[in-house]
């Protein structure tokens, strides 16, 4: 009995085999209290040997129990220690993070500059009424303008009389959608999608534009200048650049200009803010009076400048981007390489 037990005892893997082997030992019911229960039935002389045996009996097994119980105890945490060690001095796995696309971080540049001086940021749909888009900028369904967009225009079903939608060409209709809201005077930029039909190394069929408009009592072209050259010193950060007017036509402003701004091309290098080449980057204008009076606001007590210029155009100028294209390509190289990091 003694030598099956403290055998059974060494060879126990865990804590719940030596339990069962408790019970089936030393237990109420164990192999050894029945022996001991036993005793009563024995002669004086059979109890006296027995007795004193089996007790010894009794406290070997559980002093057996209990050292092989710290064994295993110990042996657990030896197989821890081996298995969950942590190496400090590893340099950690890299850890790759999101960077910001260029023209996020162009577009917010743009607004914090403008919010400097006082412009707040106006917003409107991507899908608009070809009367946003167009009749309430002065732009009727048989001006040529309208063919030159090259407009998405969206599909209606047949029966289905809801005013035509077209994706915006432009966010020129954010100026009627601001003025009907709020009226005169006012002081806004509208970044945004854009859409057109065209597709080649600098034009993508969804671009990005920052519309901008200010009207009060006797806001001038020379305010507009003003406007544009500072954000221009802004956010190519160069004090001083130079910018060009030159007479242009949009249905929507009276006189109209289109602006270059000051650059260079020296050895193959494009410098902004500096030599005598130009470069286009918006158009603008006085806005027109039946614009006003299609936005609800009274051309005889307000006027005021607006300008269109392309967000993509400018990010790739501030930041040597050859291919309008790429911006739009979610390549994770070229992100990475021109991203912003958060
Ligand atoms: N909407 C014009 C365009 O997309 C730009 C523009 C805006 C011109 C406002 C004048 C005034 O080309």
């Amino acid at each position: 009995l003694r030598d099956t037990y403290l055998g059974r005892i060494a060879e126990a893997r865990d804590e719940g085999e030596l339990e069962t082997l408790r019970v089936e030992a030393v237990g109420k019911k164990g192999e050894v209290s029945l022996k001991m229960r036993e005793l009563g039935k024995m002669s004086p002389e059979e109890r006296q040997v027995m007795g004193p045996k089996l007790n010894a009996l009794k406290d070997e097994i559980n002093a057996a129990l209990a050292a092989k119980k710290e064994a295993l105890a110990d042996a657990a945490l030896d197989e821890r220690l081996r298995t969950e060690w942590l190496d400090v001095t590893l340099p950690s796995r890299p850890r790759r993070t999101g960077t910001i696309h260029p023209i996020s971080q162009v577009t917010e540049e743009v607004t914090a500059i403008f919010a400097d001086m006082g412009f707040a940021v106006a917003e409107g749909p991507q899908i608009d009424t070809d009367w946003y888009n167009f009749d309430a900028l002065n732009i009727p369904s048989h001006h040529p303008a309208r063919a030159e967009m090259d407009t998405f225009y969206m599909h209606r079903a047949e029966g289905d009389n809801r005013p035509p939608h077209v994706l915006r060409t432009h966010t020129s209709p954010v100026q009627i959608r601001h003025m009907e809201k709020f009226g005169a005077p006012c002081r806004i930029i509208a970044p945004g999608r854009v859409y057109r039909a065209d597709y080649d190394q600098t034009h993508t069929p969804m671009f990005h534009q920052v519309e901008g408009l200010a009207l009060d009592k006797d806001i001038s072209m020379a305010n507009l200048k003003w406007v544009l050259e500072a954000f221009f010193a802004a956010f190519f950060e160069v004090d001083g650049i130079k910018t060009r007017f030159r007479a242009s036509h949009f249905p929507f402003t009276e006189p109209s200009a289109e602006v270059d701004i000051q650059c260079s091309w020296e050895g193959g290098q494009l410098k902004i803010g500096e030599g005598d080449g130009w470069l286009e980057v918006l158009g603008s204008g006085m806005v027109h009076p039946k614009v006003l009076e299609a936005g609800g606001v009274d051309p005889n007590a307000w006027q005021g400048f607006a300008f269109g210029m392309g967000i993509d155009r400018i990010a790739m100028l501030k930041y040597g981007i050859p291919d309008l294209r790429a911006f739009f390509d979610s390549d994770l190289r070229w992100l990475r390489h021109y991203g912003f990091s958060a």
